[in-house]
């Protein structure tokens, strides 16, 4: 690993199979960065549990996930591809952090709440500590960049603080990260309704896209879309369905909306839906057979998941000793 490239941290959760919004607004950018700085790209099964999970469901899309990593190009030699669960430090270092984190700030932070209100009858101690795993997540690495959607910038904000107040006690422990926000990044909203954006707890089942779904089912997904009474394919306000489907089509072709407008011109819905239908499934074909194949290559597999531990293992516990010791502990 090269001492002068910045290092690079992000992590998903394992829960249900990336949809197209995942897909486009994480996997396929960090593919990109893999050369230009230091990746540590994760599976976090541990926070993944913060909500009642099935075990033998868990551990299949554990597996799966991390297949996925592999499967979209991610360079098991070139990045660090690793389980959050089989590296013991996040687990520590959360223990140290959440002794440095107020309660008063974790009641703040609004997935903590949203989670707690969709949950009611599971508010446990982990939803609510979920952001300081992850800051450990973050700060046992080093990160200097974190590439996170929207809607775990509170989370980042709250790693950064945590940061400022364990240097400012302890001297340079950790670096501090920044929020990595790519503009050329889609953002994917539900096909049923375009206003939200594409989840993957969504009840309906034809409003999100998943990166497995086979060909017939994609494009039968971006048929059933819903759009607007008009007919002209153009990004105009108040076409937010049309404008969804134009940037998926431009994120998986690399058209620009102007080209877009001009190919379907005098040209009726029907016909673009299934241009933007075809288009996804040949953008995510490369993927889904190289996913089969590594899949069924347990083995394989599970000789990425190990080297991928020990390699992370290796930098994070560096970060954990320091804390340790600067903390007041015995250490050898
Ligand atoms: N909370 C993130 C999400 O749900 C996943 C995550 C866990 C993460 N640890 C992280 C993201 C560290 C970035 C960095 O999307």
């Amino acid at each position: 690993m090269e001492e002068q490239k910045k290092n690079m941290l992000s992590l998903i959760q394992p829960t249900n199979t990336p949809h197209l919004g995942n897909y486009l607004g994480a996997m396929r950018n960090w593919v990109k960065m893999q050369n230009d700085y230091n990746c540590f790209f994760g599976i976090a099964d541990l926070h993944s549990i913060t909500i009642r999970q099935d075990p033998v469901k868990l551990r299949g899309q554990i597996k799966e996930s991390y297949a996925l990593l592999i499967a979209a190009g991610l360079d098991p030699e070139k990045s660090v591809l690793f389980v959050q669960g089989h590296n013991p430090t996040h687990a520590e270092l959360s223990w140290v952090l959440s002794c440095y984190t107020q309660f008063g700030e974790l009641s703040r932070m609004t997935q903590f709440k949203d989670k707690s209100a969709k949950h009611p009858d599971n508010i446990n101690a982990g939803l609510f500590t979920y952001p300081v795993l992850m800051a450990a997540d973050i700060l046992l690495y080093q990160a200097d960049y974190v590439p996170v959607g929207q809607d775990q910038l509170q989370h980042l904000e709250l790693a950064r603080n945590i940061v400022q107040r364990f240097n400012g006690i302890y001297g340079d422990v950790f670096t501090m990260p920044e929020g990595y926000i790519t503009k050329s990044t889609a953002k994917v909203m539900s096909l049923q309704d375009p206003s939200k954006k594409m989840s993957k707890s969504d009840e309906n089942t034809n409003a999100s896209v998943w990166v497995l779904d086979d060909r017939d089912t994609i494009i039968r997904k971006f048929k059933r879309a819903v759009t607007d009474s008009e007919t002209e394919v153009c990004a105009r306000e108040g076409k937010d369905g049309i404008i969804n489907l134009m940037s998926i089509y431009s994120a998986a072709t690399d058209k620009s909306f102007e080209d877009i407008e001009r190919e379907f011109a005098g040209k009726g819905y029907g016909e673009f839906k299934l241009a933007v239908g075809e288009a996804v499934a040949d953008m995510l074909a490369p993927m889904q057979s190289e996913f089969k194949r590594v899949f069924a290559d347990k083995s394989y597999l599970e000789q990425c998941m190990k080297e991928g531990a020990e390699k992370a293992f290796k930098v994070s516990r560096k970060t954990l000793s320091k804390v340790y010791k600067k903390v007041g502990f015995v250490t050898f």
